[in-house]
């Protein structure tokens, strides 16, 4: 699961044992080499998705991390890309990554802004919204502020997209590993202080979708082209696209 120049056990445990903020910013020089980083292939099918739906003067990446998803956003935005985070140090590792440049004369200006998720200070800045791999560090009574956040970013008519797993079979391996990763999560925030807020069966679409609705949302399901597919042969992912209407 993890390579060579990755945390180690002993890393990862004190980073698990910090707060959520903390715990990224010591993980931040090694992040790139984590499974935690979205995959690229999850980052292209995105960009693919999203093509169409464009095009996009402006665009926000909401727990941006190390950059993983300024290279959707740049490769769809013509004019600005903001990536933010409350991890200084996930921050200083997005701004030291070097994206391939695209085509001259066609490069948006790139800023990261360290702010948290759950108050972003933009108002009607952004034509589109994504975020990757981070929901699961919200509570779902947190989910709201964040919702209501990247709604206040969009211009009207702006879209908020993500990509949402499907939930794995009642039995299956990525069921109980799930299942097992919340278990201890749970029993090590009634342990320790302070919390380390993630959990991965927190973020069933029917929540979500009804949060995204109660920021004022309007949200469809988008299948993406070349998701991975599940055992019984349906696609493994999808993407949210939720509109400021
Ligand atoms: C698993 S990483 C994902 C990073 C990146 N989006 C990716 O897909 O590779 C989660 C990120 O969310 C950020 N994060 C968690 N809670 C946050 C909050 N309340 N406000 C801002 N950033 C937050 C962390 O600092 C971390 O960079």
């Amino acid at each position: 699961m993890f390579t060579p120049e990755g945390p180690t056990l002993r890393e990862l445990t004190v980073q698990a044992l910090s707060s959520v903020e903390r715990g990224y910013d010591l993980l931040a020089p090694k992040f790139d080499h984590t499974p935690f980083r979205t995959p690229d292939r999850i980052l292209d099918a995105t960009a693919e998705a999203l093509r169409g739906l464009g095009p996009f003067a402006s665009g926000l990446d909401v727990c941006c991390g190390t950059g993983a998803g300024m290279g959707v956003l740049r490769s769809l935005c013509r004019e600005r890309i903001v990536g933010a985070d409350f991890s200084t140090g996930m921050l200083a590792a997005a701004r030291r990554t070097v994206a391939t440049p695209p085509p001259p004369g066609t490069e948006p200006t790139v800023a990261y802004v360290r702010a948290d998720a759950r108050a972003l200070p933009f108002a009607s800045a952004f034509d589109l919204a994504v975020t990757f791999g981070a929901l699961g560090h919200f509570l779902p009574a947190e989910r709201a502020a964040v919702f209501a956040g990247v709604h206040r970013a969009l211009r009207p008519g702006g879209i908020f997209a993500f990509p949402i797993a499907a939930p794995p079979s009642p039995g299956s391996v990525l069921y109980w590993t799930l299942l097992g990763f919340d278990a201890v999560m749970r029993v090590r925030n009634v342990l320790w202080r302070p919390p380390f807020v993630m959990y991965y069966r927190t973020c069933a679409l029917r929540e979500i979708r009804a949060g995204l609705r109660a920021a004022g949302f309007t949200v469809a399901l988008e299948p993406v082209r070349g998701a991975a597919r599940r055992p019984d042969g349906s696609p493994g992912w999808a993407l949210v696209v939720a509109r400021r209407s």
